[in-house]
């Protein structure tokens, strides 16, 4: 016989203390000013403000509650060093034979390229691995959709803490997991710098352009014919 389902009353319930309305621009507010930073400042962060963070990320919903994610923090020099290093190879790689020519020319706006030294200069290195299989073995579901979730969780956190980061998404990722230690069922799904901005970061004009409300929301008629 399967045991029922135990529940509790969901009193820890948050409350903005202002209307949804309110709360939910000033939460924009916030948002809107992130920005992919690839200039960062040595500037120490705690290894406490990272741990509040992944928390925040931790707490994300996941298929069947399986959590299926590792956020492996990295401040160590040496570790920095070697993940730039692999990381700058494979882009190497990338710039120069694997990606399209329609890849290349969607990213000439943004000004990328191999180079990669904020990877050694922000104080955290936030390694995101999707878990293939859950830590004791079990089934995990919509993994991908889940660590997605967690971690754009994350990245909100960040900027709430009046912190930068950056997507970064060296492909294929392989190498993080090696330089790492990290077992085979844990896969290398991001790899995010955190830290503040360097006090002359730019950011390319395109990055800050957003599609206008009505290209990316459709409403219904509320019931109205
Ligand atoms: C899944 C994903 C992968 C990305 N990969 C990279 C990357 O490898 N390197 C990089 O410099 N930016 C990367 N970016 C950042 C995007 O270029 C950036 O989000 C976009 O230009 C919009 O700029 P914003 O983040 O400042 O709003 C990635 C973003 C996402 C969501």
């Amino acid at each position: 016989m399967p045991r029922p389902p135990e529940y509790l009353p969901f009193d820890d319930r948050y409350d903005p203390g202002e209307p949804p309305e309110l709360a939910a621009q000033r939460f924009y507010e916030v948002m809107r000013r992130r920005r992919s930073v690839r200039s960062f400042s040595d500037r120490p962060v705690s290894r406490r403000t990272i741990e509040w963070l992944v928390r925040a990320a931790g707490s994300a919903p996941s298929g069947a509650n399986k959590q299926p994610w590792r956020f492996v923090c990295v401040q160590d020099p040496e570790l920095k060093r070697r993940i730039r290093r692999a990381a700058e190879e494979e882009e190497r790689a990338f710039y120069e034979g694997r990606a399209t020519e329609e890849w290349l020319k969607d990213l000439e706006p943004l000004g990328t390229d191999p180079h990669k030294p904020f990877l050694e200069v922000a104080p955290w290195l936030i390694v995101v691995f999707k878990l293939a299989q859950d830590d004791d073995g079990g089934k995990v579901y919509y993994a991908e959709e889940s660590v997605g979730i967690a971690t754009g969780m994350l990245l909100a956190a960040a900027q709430h803490a009046g912190l930068a980061t950056l997507t970064h998404t060296p492909s294929p990722m392989r190498f993080l997991g090696e330089v790492l230690g990290r077992p085979e069922r844990e896969r290398a799904w991001m790899l995010i710098p955190v830290g503040y901005p360097a006090d002359d970061c730019l950011v390319p004009a395109h990055a800050v352009k957003r599609k206008a409300l009505e290209q990316v929301m459709v409403v219904d008629r509320g019931g109205r014919a």
